[in-house]
């Protein structure tokens, strides 16, 4: 009670009475400061600086029209249904203050009412990092043009498996650099791709992502995983950075430095992935003809055990419209965890939940992401609009919702672990039904005991049909030894035993 008294008080006092001048100093500087200043300074991502009067009563007019359209601060995600951490947005009032201040003539007023701005620490924000390593070779970025997307492969050569609190990126030249996705990759595929082309990097997504350690967007400081909650970073794991460039009008040479952080032990619980649809909607046959403009891709996952979703993120290239993830929990109450109603493919941002949520075991996610294939759509890349199909390419499109959480009982995980694999199963929805009309998943026990030549109840290499064996192994080989072993082998089954019921969950 107390407090609520004490913030409305806080807000009579800092909101100028009907009638009272606006003035930049006492009213709009606290607004920039504590909303704008993270990108908008020297050095940073935003194009320019907004840090004083002269710079701000400059642009004053493109401000309050950007920060009415609710353009600026960039965020994308519905605060008002879903809680959560570090939310860029300004209240109505703020909204309104600023549009009275440029309409009354944009007045400087005192400095002495200015508050101080922030202070940002140069260097690791996070301090010392454990392992600091850098991009062999700087990338150029030139002036003008279209936006990049490269991936760099940082070999990180570590002789046993570490566990990751945080990682904090520190690009050479912040204001061309959007953001940036750090993946590992355990196959060695991205080292052989680095520079083919004849510069550092390599563009496209054709590497197999065996993990994930979060990314960078600007404006956002690093974080440390609570708790005692780590990622996994196993031994002999290139780190790949998936870097997307935003021209600046000059021309930038990038060579980002990343700082590590580890924990000092395995975490207790253990984080799970589950992203629905999986493998980013490839097995959901997304095919939008020209000008369909409201094209829908749902998919569910029923997750097994009691869960704390700590973050939900979304992926998904230009024409995608909305994204939404609910979660419809077994007493039949239903929770929004993601809902952006205006999809950024610029602005992919991890929102991380304002206190864990708790998912009991039964919940079914549901996310639902809409498409605008029209000539409506401004962000369509294609004039006159063109079908547009599942693919890696951006002017392809994907679609998927990632929740990241953790099983409330460790020992949970398993569990939680397999029934997101049998959800990859969706991926080959299409090989599921081929392989159900020539009724191969009945036979199956028959036909894996006649491949196992030599009975030991795993697959070798060789003891695959030549022509499944890359892909067999690349999707289900997860300890990477060459063969399917009983587990693995019992991940295929349940994945096909999946598609012969057809159920979702
Ligand atoms: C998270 C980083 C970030 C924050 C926070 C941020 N901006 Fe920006 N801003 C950018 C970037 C990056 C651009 C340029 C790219 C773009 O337009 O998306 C930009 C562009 C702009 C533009 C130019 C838009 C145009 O149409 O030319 C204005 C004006 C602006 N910001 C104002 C603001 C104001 C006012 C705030 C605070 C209320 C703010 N920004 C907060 C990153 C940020």
């Amino acid at each position: 009670m107390k407090t609520v008294t004490f913030s409305l008080l806080l807000c009579l006092f800092s909101f100028p009475v009907y009638g009272e001048e606006v003035t930049y100093h006492r009213d709009i500087a606290p607004i920039i400061h504590a909303n704008c200043m993270s990108c908008h300074r020297p050095g940073e991502s935003a194009p320019f600086p907004l840090t004083n009067y002269d710079e701000v009563s400059r642009k004053a007019k493109t401000i309050a029209r950007v920060v009415d359209d609710r353009y600026m601060p960039p965020w994308h995600a519905n605060h008002e249904v879903t809680a959560f951490q570090d939310v860029r947005r300004l209240s109505d009032d703020e909204v309104a203050l600023i549009s009275r201040w440029v309409d009354e003539g944009k007045a400087e007023g005192d400095p002495a009412d200015s508050p101080e701005p922030p202070i940002y620490t140069e260097g690791w924000q996070l301090g010392q990092p454990d392992m600091i390593v850098k991009m062999a070779l700087p990338y150029e970025v030139p002036a003008d043009g279209p936006d990049i997307y490269r991936n760099f492969v940082i070999p990180l050569d570590l002789d046993e498996d570490k566990w990751v609190k945080a990682i904090e990126l520190r690009p050479s030249a912040r204001s061309v650099v959007h953001h940036s996705l750090y993946f590992l990759d355990d196959s060695g595929t991205a080292r052989k791709l680095d520079g083919q082309d004849g510069k550092p990097g390599f563009r496209g997504m054709s590497f197999r992502k065996s993990g994930s350690l979060g990314g960078y967007v600007p404006g956002v400081s690093a974080k440390k995983l609570p708790g005692d909650l780590a990622r996994p970073l196993p031994k002999g794991s290139d780190l790949v950075l998936s870097t997307h460039f935003h021209p600046s009008g000059k021309a930038e040479v990038e060579q980002t430095t990343v700082g590590i952080y580890f924990a000092d032990k395995a975490p207790s619980r253990q984080l799970q992935e589950v992203q629905v649809p999986p493998g980013f909607g490839r097995g959901m046959g997304i095919d939008i003809p020209a000008g369909e403009s409201n094209y829908v891709v749902e998919d569910s996952f029923k997750i097994p055990v009691d869960v704390e979703a700590i973050s939900v993120s979304g992926h998904a290239h230009y024409i995608c419209e909305t994204m939404r993830m609910t979660a419809k929990l077994p007493d039949g109450t239903e929770k929004i965890l993601l809902d952006i109603p205006d999809w950024d493919l610029d602005w992919q941002d991890t929102y991380y939940f304002a206190t864990p949520t708790f998912l009991p075991a039964g919940t079914v996610v549901t996310s639902v992401i809409t498409y605008d294939n029209s000539s409506a759509n401004p962000d369509n890349p294609h004039t006159p609009p063109q079908r547009i199909k599942w693919g890696r390419e951006s002017t392809d499109e994907m679609g998927s919702i990632t929740l990241i959480g953790v099983p409330v009982e460790a020992d949970d995980y398993t569990s939680l672990n397999r029934s997101t694999k049998v959800q990859k199963a969706k991926i080959f929805a299409q090989l599921g039904k081929e392989l159900k009309d020539t009724r191969v998943l009945d036979r199956l026990p028959v036909i894996i005991r006649a491949l196992d030549k030599n009975q030991d109840g795993s697959l070798q290499e060789q003891e695959l049909p030549a022509r499944l064996r890359g892909a067999l192994l690349l999707r289900l080989d997860e300890d990477g030894n060459k063969m399917l072993d009983p587990s693995e082998i019992q991940t295929l089954k349940d994945w096909l035993e999946s598609m012969k019921s057809g159920s979702n969950a």
